[in-house]
């Protein structure tokens, strides 16, 4: 069984990764509005990645026995004043998340819950390729700025991205 400070944990993380989820879905439709459909289709994939890591976490309660309490998901932001500004608040954003995870892990393991702290791992590993991605992406976008030939061209690339292709 699960203790209740571990469950309350999880529960939060639940919420964070669908309030991750909600965001970059809003992320998406901000590049579809521009008509950027490499980005469109790659932060829908991440936000149905962040759906994934909240199904996990909730999994993971249910199965110890703790209860999963759903909790409301705040209306993310819907509007950038430029697409490197909206890739350097995902950037940070996955710089917050990852705070939260090595937090929920410490407290994994000063709880001794190694059930947990094993089955954190995989989301410790995924923290570090969500930094490296969207620290090149924004760090890109900032060399590169906001011009059309350029946008087009960064769209271009991160739009294979998606299936795993990477050139
Ligand atoms: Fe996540
Ligand atoms: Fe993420």
């Amino acid at each position: 069984m699960i203790s209740k400070d571990i469950a309350k944990a999880i529960n939060t993380q639940i919420a964070h990764e669908q309030s991750n989820s909600h965001a970059y879905r809003a992320v998406a439709c901000y590049f579809k509005r521009l008509n950027l459909h490499g980005f469109t289709a790659f932060f829908a994939k991440q936000s149905s990645e962040e759906t994934e890591h909240a199904e996990r976490l909730l999994a993971h309660l249910e199965e110890r026995g703790g209860t999963v309490e759903l909790q409301s998901i705040p209306a993310p932001k819907n509007d950038w004043t430029s697409p490197v500004e909206a890739v350097k608040a995902v950037r940070d954003m996955e710089k917050n998340t990852s705070k939260d995870i090595i937090a929920l892990y410490e407290l994994a393991l000063a709880k001794k819950d190694h059930a947990l702290a094993v089955s954190l791992q995989w989301l410790v590993s995924e923290q570090v390729e969500e930094e490296a991605w969207s620290e090149e992406l924004a760090a890109t976008a900032e060399q590169l700025g906001d011009s059309p030939a350029h946008l087009f061209m960064l769209d271009h690339q991160w739009g294979k991205r998606v299936g795993g292709k990477k050139d």
